[in-house]
């Protein structure tokens, strides 16, 4: 990756009117989290998982806690790293992108809560965050320690409805409260910052095409090619944990020749 196209890239952004990022799996890889898909990628090792999760859980809610609770197979793995997982300098530098007023959104398909751990405040979890939990009649979310697992399923204590894990299973439609709001960022956003997705998982693989189909401008940070890399102005190739960083560092020198957006 050429120094050149860090300097594009930071020149793009700052041109632009409404920067939204959009994160996926690859921004928590420094963290130690696997992707899904590609080298080291869950999904690469065990295979997709079947589509009917959700449908699954709705049979039995039960019997799904249950599983939940045991915490089998990659689940546990997962688990595990997420729950000792600490930001990278990918989240760092996100989360001063919009300290400086130039991120003003960030969505994102990871559960892990790197994000908010690393200062970001405006962030949309559009699969959830595996730290909670959600009714899912009314959406409401609780923290896991909130809930008493005394009987299950746990019940929602404001509409009785079932309570399961915030984290979006699949088959499950995406939460209306949060589909919302990245609709509505999206339909605000002229300069996409895409980091670490292979968008590919609908709906957040549309967010892109539909700022680039509106003429904005789509800039992308991954290790690899991805789906979405032709239709990008610009493919910053490498760990998101070193050209992130960069990237901001260059944004900021610009922000000191030219002035502050704030
Ligand atoms: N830096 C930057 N990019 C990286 C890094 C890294 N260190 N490591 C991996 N990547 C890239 C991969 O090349 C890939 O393009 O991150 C991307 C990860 O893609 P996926 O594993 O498919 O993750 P994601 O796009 O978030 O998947 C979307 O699929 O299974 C569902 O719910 C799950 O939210 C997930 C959704």
């Amino acid at each position: 990756m050429e120094n050149d196209d860090i300097e594009r890239a930071g020149r793009l952004i700052l041109a632009s009117k409404y920067v939204v990022s959009l994160t996926g799996a690859g921004v928590s890889v420094e963290s130690g989290i696997r992707p899904f898909r590609g080298p080291g990628g869950l999904w690469t090792e065990y295979g997709e998982p079947p589509m009917d999760g959700y449908q699954r859980f709705l049979a039995d809610p039960k019997a799904d806690w249950e599983r939940r609770i045991k915490k089998e197979g990659y689940a546990r793995e997962l688990y595990k790293t997420l729950s000792k997982a600490k930001p990278n300098p990918a989240h760092c530098a996100l989360a001063e992108l919009e300290e400086l007023g130039i991120l003003r959104y960030l969505i994102t398909q990871n559960v892990d809560n790197l994000h908010r751990a690393a200062g970001s405040e405006k962030v949309a979890e559009i699969h959830g965050n595996f730290s909670k939990l959600r009714c899912v009649q009314c959406n409401t979310r609780y923290e896991t320690e909130e809930i008493s697992l005394e009987t299950l399923p746990p019940h929602c204590s404001r509409c009785g409805g079932i309570i399961k894990g915030d984290t979006v299973m699949f088959g499950e439609p995406i939460p209306t409260d949060v589909l919302k709001i990245c609709q509505e960022e999206t339909g605000k956003c002229d300069c996409m910052l895409l980091v670490g997705t292979s968008a590919f998982v609908y709906p957040a693989a549309g967010f892109p095409r539909e700022v680039k189909g509106k003429g904005g401008v789509l800039i992308e940070v991954d290790l690899y090619e991805t789906e979405i890399t032709p239709f990008c102005n610009i493919s910053l190739r490498g760990k998101a944990g070193e050209v992130l960083p960069q990237l901001v560092e260059c944004i900021k020198v610009k922000l000191q020749e030219t002035g502050s957006p704030l």
